[in-house]
């Protein structure tokens, strides 16, 4: 199911003093997948803290979320703990929040939200290294089964450092079915691809909307182009989320709406679309 990592199967490259060049952090977890996005607002955070929710409480794993949107960070909002000041604990790591079974980072946590927007390169990179190499993501000599990790949206620094300083299962890819969104899916597709980062599947979001009142559906933004795109790339396409005023309603509540009560039919198809995820994660053991 995998694409080999042939950048990162073979041996480290050494620097001519021996030491070794630009090595892969040491993470502690299994898995590490990014949820990325070529274009920003097209659902990448809520998606991402669906995943995560559903891994955590549908699947029983042990799991982390790292909001890496250094330009906006929205999970604290999103998972429902805005106020959370992370304490550092002996080794000065810093204690990520536990948001409905799940261990948070972001950075909305600890610097001004103004002041990140206008972090550029250096400044970017290393805001996101601290984040992911400098948190206590699990007891010591214990590991997550998996981090999830939601990127700021395009194709920028922050992804750079990541695919060069973690060693990541895979990516996931949301779009919205509109061309313009797909163009820009495509191009995050492609730098994955470049670098040797498999990529699970594409997620379509804002697929249509469903009229609560007499059931009629309407493809606001199209539909279908995010299959018919993940066909032609040759990557799975991971399903679909219709546009819907309950999952907005539940990312703004900080409830993601994999936790609604059972049989609501929206919960049950984003629960789906991370049954399949974690099904091709399984698969790359
Ligand atoms: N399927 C959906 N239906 C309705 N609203 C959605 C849906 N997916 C996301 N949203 C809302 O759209 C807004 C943008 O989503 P967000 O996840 O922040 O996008 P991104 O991280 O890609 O910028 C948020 O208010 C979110 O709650
Ligand atoms: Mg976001």
């Amino acid at each position: 199911m995998f694409k080999s990592r042939s950048r990162q199967k073979s041996l480290p490259k050494r620097n001519p003093c021996g030491g070794v060049e630009n090595p892969l952090l040491e993470m502690p977890m299994h898995h590490i997948i990014a949820v990325a996005s070529g274009k920003g607002g097209v659902g990448k955070s809520a998606v991402a803290s669906n995943i995560a929710v559903a891994l955590a409480k549908e699947h029983g794993l042990k799991v982390g979320l790292l909001d890496a949107d250094i330009y906006g960070p929205s999970q604290p909002f999103m998972m429902g703990d805005e106020s959370y000041k992370p304490p550092l604990n002996e080794n000065k790591k810093l204690v990520p929040a536990k948001c409905h079974g799940v261990s948070l980072m972001s950075i909305g946590f600890i610097a001004d939200p103004d002041k990140a927007l206008i972090w550029r390169g250096p400044m970017a990179q290393s805001a996101f290294y601290q984040m992911a190499r400098d948190v206590q993501w699990a007891p010591e000599g214990e590991k997550l089964d998996v981090l999830v990790i939601d990127l700021p949206p395009g194709t920028g620094d922050v992804q750079l450092t990541m695919i060069k300083k973690l060693k990541l299962s895979g990516a996931v890819i949301v779009s919205t079915p509109q061309d313009i969104a797909l163009i820009d899916a495509r191009r995050a597709v492609a730098m994955f691809e470049r670098m040797n980062v498999p990529v699970l599947g594409i997620i379509e979001n804002m697929s249509m909307y469903v009229c609560p009142s007499c059931g009629h559906e309407e493809h606001i933004f199209g539909h279908g182009g995010a299959r018919a795109e993940a066909q032609k790339l040759g990557i799975e396409f991971l399903g679909d989320i219709p546009l819907s005023k309950d999952m907005r309603e539940k990312s703004d509540q900080g409830t993601p709406i994999v936790l609604a009560e059972s049989k609501d039919v929206l919960a049950e198809k984003v629960k789906e679309i991370v049954e399949r995820l974690q099904k091709i994660l399984l698969s790359a053991v």
